[in-house]
């Protein structure tokens, strides 16, 4: 049973995405300005929050087996509370599958956090998972410490409802949060210690917004302010869509110096009749295109994808289709995913399911050439001199971890702190790691 008093630690547990990342890290701030402790291990915490993600199967069943995992030798379990998309999509049955789980929290309403875990810590059960559109944010506290590198939302939902993506349902409408409240936010974390900062969004080329003179303005607008931020030394954003790429942002990768050489830009798919079955707006010669003008502006740009095999229907050939975009690009890393029915998605009835070892099979052939690619993009990486944002320490005496402007992982051993920007000649590249030596 839940524990009758007001707990006084916490553990916030995020699984997913970048911005289910960042909503942790608002929920922890939320919970110690309320004056609740962090507890790093969820056995230490009188109240657990457990951060879901509903983007491919088993993830509710992996809800249910953590909350399982909770309960303690002696049969007590801390206050539970499942927030994320899996609360939003499926609060109900949580309710009522889970006695133990006293409070369930949509991503849109988790400002909201701290009233209803004291209504659990009184005994009572709360349920949240209404999607009213800007109260969250401006009900978080200030932001105050940061590592050097830090995420933002500045955009969340979406309406482009590619036909096997929950996302339109469990985050929403798309919604841009304004420009003076991102400028804002992003000087509180340099302040407290950010260099880098990663603009997030289901789809953060879509942001819209009005720059302090009124004019409306994309996310180019928004990086050139954020830009002018002084100790701000980097600026990436993820993730795109093809259709939002517009004009003033591919030319920023060309002009605005902190914005990283790095887009990822996910395709889903090399075939035409597959993307249209996606409902992706765009072709395989369109995506390509679209990277032609992205490289002419930044020549040594680093791209990325995300893939889905296997797509209800998706026969050899068209799958041959994607290897050969994947061939065309050359990505220096990508993502890829065997298509998972999502409940309540039009794709979800599609006929023509593709067979589990068939999606398998297809898999393994992306991946090896994905892998491929990222290890030549490394390669290819060797010799150059580059600064890397010192992120951590590594595990030998006197060596940093960091990343390229490519987003690639750099270790060197050398004079350094964390949060320091340090130029190294990049030595030896692995698949997933590079080895650097400090300049000069
Ligand atoms: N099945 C498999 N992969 C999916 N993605 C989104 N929905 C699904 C699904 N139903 C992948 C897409 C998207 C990434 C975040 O997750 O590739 O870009
Ligand atoms: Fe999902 Fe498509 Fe929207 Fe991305 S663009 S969040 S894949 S619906």
């Amino acid at each position: 049973m839940a524990s009758p008093t007001s707990p006084r630690t916490f553990h916030v547990k995020s699984f997913g995405c970048q911005m289910n990342v960042y909503d942790g890290e608002r929920m922890a701030e939320l919970l110690a300005a309320q004056g609740m402790t962090p507890a790093d291990a969820r056995d230490d915490a009188d109240l657990v929050v457990l951060n879901t993600c509903h983007i491919r199967e088993k993830a509710t069943e992996k809800v249910y087996s953590d909350i399982g995992r909770l309960r303690r030798e002696d049969g007590s379990s801390p206050l539970i509370a499942v927030a994320g998309c899996v609360a939003q999509a499926e609060g109900e049955e949580i309710m009522a599958r889970a006695p133990s789980v006293r409070v369930v929290v949509g991503p849109q309403a988790y400002h909201r956090l701290p009233e209803m875990v004291a209504e659990a810590a009184a005994g009572k059960r709360a349920t949240e998972t209404d999607m009213p559109a800007e109260a969250k944010f401006a009900a978080l506290p200030r932001r105050r410490r940061s590592g050097p590198s830090a995420f933002l939302t500045v955009q969340e939902g979406c309406d482009k409802f590619c036909t096997y993506c929950v996302v339109p349902y469990t985050r929403g409408a798309e919604i841009s949060r304004p420009f003076a409240d991102l400028v804002e936010e992003a000087k509180l974390l340099v302040e407290g210690g950010a260099r880098e900062i990663t603009l997030l969004g289901q789809n953060v080329n879509a942001w819209a917004g009005e720059d302090a003179k009124g004019r409306a303005t994309g996310l180019a607008g928004l990086a050139a302010e954020l830009a002018a931020i002084p100790d701000l030394a980097r600026i990436r954003y993820t993730t795109s869509h093809p259709a939002d790429m517009d004009e003033a942002l591919i030319a920023a990768h060309g002009t605005n110096a902190k914005l990283m050489p790095f887009l990822h830009l996910p395709v889903q798919s090399g075939n035409d009749r597959v993307l249209k079955a996606m409902n992706r707006s765009h072709t395989a010669e369109s995506y390509l295109r679209l990277l032609e003008r992205v490289r002419a502006a930044r020549p040594d740009i680093a791209l990325s994808g995300d893939f889905i095999v296997g797509f209800p229907g998706e026969t050899d050939a068209e799958f041959e289709d994607t290897l050969r975009i994947v061939d065309a690009v050359g990505y220096a890393q990508a993502f890829s995913f065997k298509y998972s029915p999502r409940p309540g998605t039009p794709a979800a009835t599609m006929e023509d399911h593709v067979p589990a070892e068939v999606m398998d099979e297809r898999l393994q052939r992306l991946q090896a050439a994905l892998n491929r690619d990222q290890l030549a993009f490394n390669r290819a990486s060797v010799g150059r001199r580059c600064t890397v944002l010192v992120e951590r320490r590594g595990k030998h005496p006197g060596q940093w971890l960091g990343k390229s402007p490519w987003l690639q992982s750099v270790h060197f051993t050398g004079d350094a702190a964390i949060g320091d920007l340090v130029e190294v000649d990049l030595v030896e590249a692995g698949p997933n790691s590079l080895a650097g030596q400090p300049a000069g």
